[in-house]
Order: structure tokens, then C-alpha cells, then sequence
């Protein structure tokens, strides 16, 4: 059983400049999720935006935000970003020491958990918090910035989680990120994967052109 396709365009490949435009083209485009990337210079080299930037966007678009956390100690400023209006949490698996009480933490405020994983980090590391996430996301570049190039060797681990709800071992989506395009999207739709989260390929040129095309691209 797949589940439906959803296309989630990462802000980090936007128009900081215009942002509220481009969520509302997105909107418009038929993207299913707003992909938040959020970096804090240290857990990744790169800085980006936080709740208020978050809470702005939640104001004006009706799809569900993803926020992708790439910080450390995310387990101090989770309240923040259920209250900017957050859909979707994600932690980082190298990030948590106690990663079961961050996810549940999450879900006790009525929002989904998710979890992600460098290319490097081994799936092993996600199997004591089976049934602790409702979406995994999994990193097909090293995460920090965008227009990289995809990781054709983290296809595996794609696999190996949707065996893992094949085993009826858990429910949750399984999503990538990092050089998600026309030619990869196949690729990791094939594997398993449900949410496409893509930057460069949805943002550079017509967006509504690119998400019909990258929702085309994955569904043959
Ligand atoms: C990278 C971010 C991604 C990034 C993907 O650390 O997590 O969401 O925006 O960008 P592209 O799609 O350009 O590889
Ligand atoms: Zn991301």
C-alpha cells in the first residue's frame, strides 16, 4: 500500500524577499506542505529563520507547515514552533540524546512528530523509537544547503523503512530531502518515498509549472 503522493516545496530555495508571495503560489500550485527549514549555524554551517518568520507564514496560507529542524538542543525550543503554527516538528536523530521523549513531546501538543537522519546515520539508530514518529525524513544530501547533488547511495535506506511498515512494524510517511527533482523523484517514489521535499527544483523558474512536473515525474 503507497500512500498518496504529496509535494512539499522547501522555502530555503525562495525569495527571502518576498516569501508570503511565493507560499501563496505555492498554495496555488497544489503543494500539500510548506517545508520550514530552520538552521542555527552550528548544527549546520548555515543560518536561516525561526518562529516569527514561522508564525507569519502560518497566518496567511491554510497548508500545513513542516518544520524541519536542523539545531541544536531542539528539545528547548519546541514550545516555539507549536506556537508559531507548526503542522509538523523534525528533530534530528544526531540532535537528541533522548530522542522518545522529544517525539512524544511533540505529539503531546497535538501536532505530528517527525524524524530525520543524515545520509551517514545508520536506520538502526530509528528502530528503539518505532511507533514515536509520524514522518521520517530522510536526508538524501548532507543537510545545511540547498542545490546540492541527490545521494544516490541513501536510496537503500528509503527501502529499509518502507520494509518497516511492509512488517506492519509502524505507521508513518516517509520523506526525503536534498536534490529532489524530475530525474530523482522516480527514483525515491519507487523506493517507498511519500513526501517529496524539494527547494531548487520547485523555486528556479514557474512554480506551478515545477510542482505539476515533479508530481508527474514521480507518479509513472
Ligand atoms: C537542506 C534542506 C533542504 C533544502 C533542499 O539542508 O533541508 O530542505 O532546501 O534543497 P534542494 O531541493 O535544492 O536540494
Ligand atoms: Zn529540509
Amino acid at each position: 500500500m503507497t500512500n498518496p503522493l504529496w509535494i512539499a516545496p522547501s522555502l530555503l530555495a525562495a525569495d527571502f524577499a518576498d516569501l508570503g508571495a511565493q507560499v501563496r503560489q505555492c498554495e496555488a500550485a497544489g503543494a500539500d506542505l510548506i517545508h520550514c527549514d530552520v538552521m542555527d549555524g552550528h548544527f549546520v554551517p548555515n543560518l536561516t529563520f525561526g518562529p516569527p518568520v514561522i508564525r507569519r507564514l502560518h497566518a496567511l496560507t491554510s497548508l500545513p507547515l513542516d518544520v524541519h529542524l536542523m539545531i541544536e538542543r531542539p528539545e528547548d525550543s519546541l514550545g516555539w514552533y507549536r506556537d508559531a503554527g507548526a503542522a509538523y516538528i523534525t528533530v534530528h536523530q544526531e540532535t537528541c540524546s533522548d530522542l522518545r521523549s522529544v517525539l512524544s513531546r511533540i505529539r503531546s501538543f497535538g501536532i505530528r512528530s517527525g524524524v530525520s537522519v543524515k545520509p551517514a546515520t545508520p536506520m538502526q539508530t530509528l528502530e528503539s523509537v518505532l511507533g514515536d514518529f509520524d514522518l521520517l525524513l530522510v536526508m538524501t544530501v548532507n543537510p545545511g544547503f540547498g542545490g546540492q547533488r541527490f545521494m544516490d547511495e541513501v536510496v537503500p535506506k528509503i527501502a529499509e523503512a518502507d520494509r518497516w511498515r511492509r512488517d506492519g512494524r509502524a505507521e508513518f510517511r516517509i520523506a526525503v530531502d536534498g536534490g529532489i527533482d524530475e530525474n530523482t523523484a522516480p527514483r525515491v517514489r519507487k523506493a517507498g518515498a511519500d513526501v517529496l521535499v524539494a527547494g531548487t527544483a520547485v523555486f528556479q523558474g514557474n512554480i506551478a509549472e515545477n510542482v505539476r512536473r515533479l508530481r508527474e515525474a514521480a507518479t509513472c
